[in-house]
This record gives structure tokens, sequence and C-alpha cells, in this order.
């Protein structure tokens, strides 16, 4: 509910009970510039604005009175669409507050079997069931590994440790495999044909079960297979991964 100063416009007839029969506003309400046009008891008669024409009720709380100007409550009856809540949030304050999501780093592989091989570096990971064990991964539609993990219905999550950062950056880039390596790494095949790097501490293998269509990322849905376990870790195994704020200051994936 805000208040606006609304004035006379329609002059009424000399010796009318009203000196006004309709009154008009010009102010910005919710973001958006409005004009309004409502009629002597208060009732809204029209109100637009560059995004359309907005739905609501303007209160007199001046009654019957007649004056040059009425101060008008307008309440909003149709709630913001989606789309002007978008345009109104905070672009900075969303930024940051979703770099706030702590995450792990990881090489997602896949081999279409076809002679497409994918490794990703990729943050956008987590658990989501116990039973059975599901994964997802949030990933580009626009990368080659979409392509390929898609093409072979099944990948493996590497999981890189706290000394691995320059693995997490060899990764960034698209894969290139030679020489029976990728991108430089030595690694062998899984159960489920996907490349598992030899020095990862641990990965995971896992068949797709489904594909979340939204966004500029799809959501890979994965239940876990296999596991192998190259380096068992000493602590807290969440302690030992590698971590998106281990890769610099200026390093983040989201926001
Ligand atoms: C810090 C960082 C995190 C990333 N996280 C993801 C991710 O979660 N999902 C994804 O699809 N791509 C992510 N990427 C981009 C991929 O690493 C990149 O698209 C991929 O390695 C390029 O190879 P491709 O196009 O051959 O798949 C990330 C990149 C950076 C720099």
């Amino acid at each position: 509910m805000m208040n606006v100063l609304c004035d006379g416009r329609r002059k009424m007839p000399q010796g009318s009970k009203r000196e006004y029969g309709s009154y008009c506003g010009n102010y910005t309400f919710d973001g958006t510039m409005l004009t309004t046009y409502v009629d002597d008891s208060g009732a809204l008669l029209r109100a637009a604005g560059p995004q359309g024409a907005v739905r609501g009720r303007a209160h007199d709380p001046g009654g019957e009175r007649a004056m040059e100007t009425r101060e008008l409550a307008w309440e909003r009856l149709s709630p913001l669409s989606l789309q002007e809540k978008e345009d109104k949030m905070n672009a900075d304050a969303k930024k940051t507050v979703l770099r706030m999501i702590p995450y792990g780093i990881y090489v997602l592989t896949a081999d279409d079997g076809k002679g497409n091989i994918a490794a990703a570096t990729v943050n956008w990971v987590t658990q989501t069931a116990f039973a059975p064990p599901l994964v997802v991964a949030g990933v580009k539609t626009d990368s080659g590994a979409y392509q390929v993990i898609k093409g072979a219905g099944t990948f493996a999550l590497n999981m890189l440790g706290k000394d691995q950062k320059s693995l997490a950056f060899t990764f960034f880039r698209p894969a290139d495999v030679k020489d029976g390596k990728i991108s430089g790494q030595a690694y062998r095949q899984g159960a489920t044909g996907a490349p598992l790097l030899i020095d990862a501490p641990g990965a995971v293998e896992c068949r797709v079960t489904s594909i979340v269509e939204q966004g500029d990322h799809h959501i890979v849905v994965g239940e876990v297979i296999e596991a192998h376990l190259n380096k068992p870790p000493g602590g807290r195994p969440d302690a030992a991964i590698l971590e998106m704020k281990d890769l610099g200051d200026n390093v983040f994936y989201g926001g």
C-alpha cells in the first residue's frame, strides 16, 4: 500500500457537490512509472505504465470531500509476475548471496564408446539420495561434456584432492585425448567405460537416470553404481576435497 497525490482533472459543473469528477496522478509504483486515473469515489479507472496496465484499487481516505488534490492509497491487486520480480532483483546481491554456497571441485568424465571422451572440471555437484545413492551435476548444455554424457548414459565423478589445484585448471579447457592420456593425465577405464583419473583420490561411477532440462545447465541425475577409493583420507573425507575457495580469490562459478 502506498499513498499518492492525484490532481483533480475533470472539473464538475458549477454548483455540483464535488469540484472534480476524476483525479490523475503520475507516480512510481513497484519500480514502474504509472499514470492512474481514478473517479471521485477513489475507484480505479485506469492504471498504465511502460510494462503495461497494472491491476489495482485506489482507496480515497478523503471520502466525499471535494478538493483539487487527493491523497489516495494505492494497493496492488495482482501479484508481481516472476519476470517483474526478476527485473527488480538486485543483481549484485543475487551474485554475492549465491556465491556463499560452498562447492567441491570434481572432474566429470564420460566415454560414449564412439571415440568421444569428455573430462571437465565441475563444481555444481551434490548427493541427493541414500537409496538408491543419487548424485546430480549441473552440466553446461553447450559443452562437449554434455553431449558425451548423453551419448554414454554413464559418467564418473573424479574427486580432486586439496593439493590438485593445477588439475582443476587443466580440465577447465576442452579435453585433449592423446597417447592414452586425457589432457596429459593418466587414466583407466571404469566398469561403465568412463575414464578414471589415476591421480584422483577417489571416484564414483554413475548411470544416468534422468536429465532435468532447465536453464543453460541441465541437471544430470546419476545413480552411483561403482566407487573407487584410491587414497583413503586421513581425517574427514570432506576435508580432503579441493574446494572452490582453494582456487583463488577471484575464481567463482555461480552467482
Ligand atoms: C571454476 C569453474 C567451475 C566450473 N563448473 C562447471 C560446472 O559445474 N558445470 C559445467 O558444466 N561446467 C563447469 N565449468 C566449465 C567447464 O569446466 C568447461 O566448460 C569444460 O571444461 C569445457 O570443456 P568441454 O566444453 O569440452 O566440455 C566450470 C568452469 C570453471 C572455471
